[in-house]
């Protein structure tokens, strides 16, 4: 609708301009360019299948005068976070989201009043792609737009709290029909046949931003016939490797932990089974074989679960892994990690050894093939060479892997490779 109303305008602008008559041109032209206009700004489409997200700040109150490309607000999808910036200079009317409140694609974010209206509608237009001949001017208008519906639909609406303007409309010439709402009551809703019964209290929690995309996911990887392989892990060495370089390296202020070994690990024994750092395409039955190592590592934040990733694990130091798993928890405490951050992921590990555990079965998260997990380390008696009692630190690690596609002697032969390198980390020490 934003279009719409623009490249009128811009129709009214060109008619005016290619007028013969100098006087009425110029007073067209002037009086459209001196009135201050309300125009709605969307927000947009950005892309991924996104269909709503959740206003986490406002960096603008009515009253702001702001500029195009100044920051209005941070919103959170359920993949991650973006900063919508505006796109035309003028003063801010009315927001009409609070913070938390969901926010769907293609719905009024704010009102803007803007004087000179020909830039911000000359592009709308353009991106419009709508040939602008085929408008007639005097079917200009600035009103707030209208949506075509009947009372009956009109009163669901209401007493569903929808705003039309929300809801994708397929009748005619726009008009919004019963199934309309009905269907996006459906997308928005959890089951609403889920009701606390009156004899019980309780309180209702929405669904949404991390959350959100792991019902997503997970209900997807319930299709995936699940190997799980378990095993436990000698990691003395990486505690003594990590205990000798941890105080200086918090003094250039990165924080080593064992993830960046277990990341490592990973890497070089994805070198011998490429078949695990894969993307599965179920449509066309083939697997992608990938050479970029983007290790997606399951983060616990004040948000819930995301799984950024570390790119091109396969080139990089263990130094380098800290410091980008530092910046990504530092990210992620924030609510702020990026979508390049969660894109292209070929690979998954989970430590939920941070919090405790011994094995587990980590889900697969489609399209990839593979996951691991990794239990709480403790020092636990073991037999050495000799047959004497001795403490090991030991920890557990779990792979699932996609049946249909991997059997289980790849990943056996994975695991102890991997265990392998763990086990004698100076081997990821002397490359990359
Ligand atoms: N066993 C014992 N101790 C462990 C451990 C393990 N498996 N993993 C980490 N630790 C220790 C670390 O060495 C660190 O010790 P320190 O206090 O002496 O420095 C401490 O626990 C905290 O580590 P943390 O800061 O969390 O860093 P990390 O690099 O080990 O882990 C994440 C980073 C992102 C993986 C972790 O913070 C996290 O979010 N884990 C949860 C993952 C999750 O939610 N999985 C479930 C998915 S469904």
């Amino acid at each position: 609708m934003a279009f719409s109303l623009s490249w009128r305008l811009v129709r009214v602008v060109r008619l005016a301009e290619r007028s013969c008559d100098p006087i009425r041109r110029l007073l067209s032209v002037s009086s459209f360019f001196f009135a201050k206009k309300i125009i709605p700004f969307k927000l947009s489409d950005i892309g991924e299948g996104i269909r709503d997200v959740t206003v986490k700040e406002w960096f603008v109150k009515p009253g702001d005068q702001v500029k195009q490309f100044d920051d209005i607000c941070e919103v959170q999808s359920d993949k991650a976070s973006v900063t919508i910036t505006s796109r035309y200079d003028g003063l801010i009317k009315t927001l009409y989201y609070k913070i938390d409140d969901v926010a769907l694609v293609g719905s009024t974010l704010l009102d803007f009043e803007i004087d000179d209206l020909t830039d911000a509608v000359r592009d709308d237009a353009e991106k419009s792609e709508i040939s602008l001949d085929k408008v007639e001017p005097e079917t200009i208008t600035l009103k707030k737009e209208k949506v075509l519906s009947t009372p009956a639909v009109k009163r669901i609406a209401k007493e569903n709290n929808i705003k039309l303007t929300d809801v994708k409309a397929t009748g005619k010439d726009g008009r919004v029909l019963k199934e309309d709402i009905l269907a996006h009551l459906q997308r928005i809703s959890v089951d609403p046949s889920v009701k606390i019964p009156s004899s019980m209290t309780g309180r209702t929690v929405e669904l949404k931003g991390y959350t959100k995309h792991m019902w997503k996911t997970m209900t997807k990887s319930l299709t995936i016939p699940h190997f799980v392989y378990s095993d436990e892990c000698n990691v003395d060495q990486v505690m003594r490797y990590r205990n000798d370089v941890k105080d200086s390296l918090m003094k250039r202020d990165i924080s080593l932990t064992f993830m960046p070994f277990f990341i490592k690990a990973a890497s070089r024994a994805l070198e011998q089974y490429p078949q695990l750092n894969a993307w599965l395409d179920e449509k066309t039955q083939q697997l992608q074989l990938l050479d970029n190592h983007n290790i997606g590592i399951a983060m616990d934040t004040p948000n819930g679960l995301i799984v950024p990733n570390i790119k091109n694990v396969q080139n990089l130091s263990i130094f380098a892994i800290a410091q980008e798993l530092n910046r990504l928890q530092k990210d992620g405490s924030k609510a702020s990690i990026s979508y390049a951050d969660v894109s292209y992921t070929t690979f998954t590990l989970s430590n939920i050894g941070t919090i405790g555990g011994t094995f587990m079965k980590p889900i697969i998260v489609s399209p990839q093939v593979i996951i691991g997990a990794f239990g709480k380390a403790r020092k636990l008696p073991r037999f050495d060479n000799e047959g004497n009692v001795i403490p090991v630190n030991i920890m557990s690690i779990s792979w699932s892997a996609d049946h249909r596609v991997i059997d289980g002697v790849t990943v056996a032969r994975f695991s102890n490779l991997w265990k392998y390198y763990v086990e004698n980390p100076m081997h990821l020490l002397i490359c990359p």
